[in-house]
């Protein structure tokens, strides 16, 4: 049983959650996805539980941005962007910090790995797309709006592409269609010979109107959507009480929009 989070944006109790109940569940292995920082309160405590929990964590765009430089950004992600920049360079202890850029610094853009042991073809892990794999949204509605999109990056894997990025769970097939977790109970049945294009959620931001935080898990033939309760509030009051955050970063965890 393979763990696939992403997009945790600094939001160390959902990160908390979400690891516990990888753990309780018994999974051998957890791929990140990327967005470990930007937009939350808790940058150097996620890096540092990533950087212990997970195999392989691959470049998200905002961590990305607090690397080098923000692109096409909104004033809230920016400011959040250049306050998470400064946690990580006040961080007092050197060898903390260094370990910490060294990790932001080391980051690879996407991964390949058999899913054999899993009964699966290849699987493809990127943030964004397997086009542009640390900007490019695949939304749901792609699908309807630019089919032509979806048939492109349908062209770029052999099996299965996992993506984070837009927030958004669910499984977009080659039609193409997009279900969300809730229309298919909650698991996706792999089919040999059938590519999808699978967006594992997000931890610490989710914008499906589920505040509850999201992952995925990888069992023999089937991809299972799970969603983990977390202490919503003590997230909200931590972005709340850090001025250079938005206060809008914290309530939209409330109703996970
Ligand atoms: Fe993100």
């Amino acid at each position: 049983m393979i763990a696939v989070i992403s997009d945790i944006h600094s939001n160390l109790e959902a990160l908390t959650a979400v690891l516990n109940d990888i753990e309780q569940r018994g999974a051998e292995e957890t791929i990140c996805l990327g967005d470990v920082v930007g937009y939350g309160p808790k940058p150097r405590e996620c890096l540092d539980l990533v950087i212990e929990k997970t195999s392989v964590t691959l470049l998200g765009n905002h961590d990305y941005a607090v690397l080098y430089e923000p692109n096409k950004f909104n004033v809230g992600a920016e400011a959040a962007c250049f306050w998470t920049r400064q946690q990580l360079e006040d961080e007092p202890d050197a060898a903390k910090r260094n370990a910490r850029w060294d990790f932001l610094g080391s980051l690879p853009v996407k991964h390949t790995i058999s899913g054999e042991p899993l009964g699966m073809g290849e699987l493809m892990f990127v943030h964004g797309s397997p086009r542009r794999p640390v900007n490019e949204y695949i939304f749901p509605d792609d699908v309807y709006s630019n089919p032509n999109k979806i048939h492109g990056l349908f062209e770029r894997f052999s099996h299965l592409c996992f993506v984070g990025h837009t927030h958004v769970p669910g499984v977009c097939l080659d039609a193409p269609d997009f279900y969300s977790p809730d229309e298919l109970d909650m698991v996706y049945e792999v089919e040999s010979g059938r590519k999808a294009l699978i967006n594992v959620g997000s931890v610490g931001q989710p914008r499906d109107r589920d505040s509850r935080a999201g992952y995925v898990l990888l069992e023999p033939r089937l991809v299972r959507f799970v969603r983990v309760p977390y202490d919503v509030e003590t997230a909200v009051n931590r972005v709340l009480t850090v001025p250079e955050l938005d206060d809008y970063l914290g309530i939209r965890l409330r109703e996970g929009r």
